[in-house]
C-alpha cells in the first residue's frame, strides 16, 4: 500500500534478514518454524553449520522436520527421499536415477552470536554484510536474557505498539512509563534503510525499571 500505514494486507518484506531461531535452538534435532508464512526445517550439519530448508517434501508434502538426519543429509520420513543442505535431492530410494530438478528450497542462514538469521527472499541478494549488528549480545561486557513470546497478533500491530510509546504511562505506569514520557518530543530521522527515533527526557524521575536497579527513584535524571 502506498501513501498509507502498513496493515495486515501489506506484503511482507522478504529480501531482508530475519531472526529464525536462537543459536541454542538449532542442533542435530531438526526443528520446524513458520517464518513469513513458510514452514522451514532447521538443523545443523556435522560441522555445525546451520541449515534451513522448506519443511515440505516435494514428493507428497511430508514435513521434512519429521524425518531424520543421515550425516548432513535430511531424509524424508515418508518414502525416504534424501536432501543435502542445499536442498538438492541426492537419493530417491524408489528410483534408480534422481531427477536433476528434484530440489526443496533452501534458505541462506547466518549465525551471529546467540542468533541464527535467515533470508527468506531472493537468495542472490542475501548479503551477509546486511545482517543487523547485534555484536553486544556476544560481548562478555554485557549481560543478556533471552526467550520468546508468542503474540497472537499481526506483526504490524506489534510494530505499532513498539513505536507508540505514549501508552507507557497508562498501560505500564509502575514499570516503564512516567507522565513525562507521554509529553516528551521525538526526533525522527532516516539513515539508509533505518528509521531512528531519538527521545530526550530531561530532569525527570526515571520509571521503575531503571529506578529500582539504580536506586534513583524519585530523583531527577536526564534520559535519552
Ligand atoms: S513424501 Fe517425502 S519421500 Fe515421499
Amino acid at each position: 500500500m502506498l501513501g498509507g500505514f502498513a496493515d495486515h494486507t501489506t506484503p511482507l518484506v522478504r529480501n531482508c534478514w530475519y531472526v529464525a531461531a536462537l543459536a541454542s535452538e538449532v542442533s542435530r534435532e531438526i526443528i520446524s518454524r513458520r517464518l513469513l508464512g513458510i514452514d522451514v526445517a532447521l538443523y545443523r550439519t556435522l560441522a555445525g553449520e546451520t541449515v534451513a530448508v522448506r519443511n515440505r517434501c516435494l514428493h507428497r508434502s511430508f514435513p521434512l522436520a519429521k524425518g531424520k538426519l543421515v550425516g548432513d543429509v535430511l531424509m524424508c520420513g515418508y518414502h525416504g527421499m534424501q536432501f543435502d543442505p542445499s536442498g538438492r535431492c541426492v537419493n530417491m530410494p524408489a528410483m534408480p536415477i534422481v531427477p536433476t530438478n528434484a530440489n526443496v528450497r533452501s534458505f541462506p542462514t547466518v549465525e551471529r552470536g546467540p542468533l541464527v538469521w535467515i533470508w527468506m527472499g531472493d537468495a542472490d541478494h542475501a548479503d551477509e554484510s546486511l545482517v543487523p549488528d547485534t555484536s553486544w549480545l556476544a560481548s562478555p561486557e554485557w549481560k543478556t536474557v533471552s526467550g520468546s513470546f508468542h503474540l497472537k497478533s499481526d506483526y504490524v500491530a506489534m510494530h505499532e505498539n513498539l513505536l507508540d510509546q505514549t501508552h507507557f504511562p497508562f498501560l505500564q505506569p509502575g514499570a516503564i512509563g512516567t507522565p513525562e514520557y507521554a509529553r516528551s518530543k521525538l526526533k525522527v530521522r532516516e539513515e539508509g534503510d533505518t528509521v531512528i527515533i531519538d527521545r530526550e527526557l530531561r530532569h525527570s524521575p526515571p520509571p521503575g525499571v531503571y529506578a529500582m536497579p539504580t536506586g534513583l527513584a524519585g530523583q531527577p535524571v536526564d534520559r535519552f
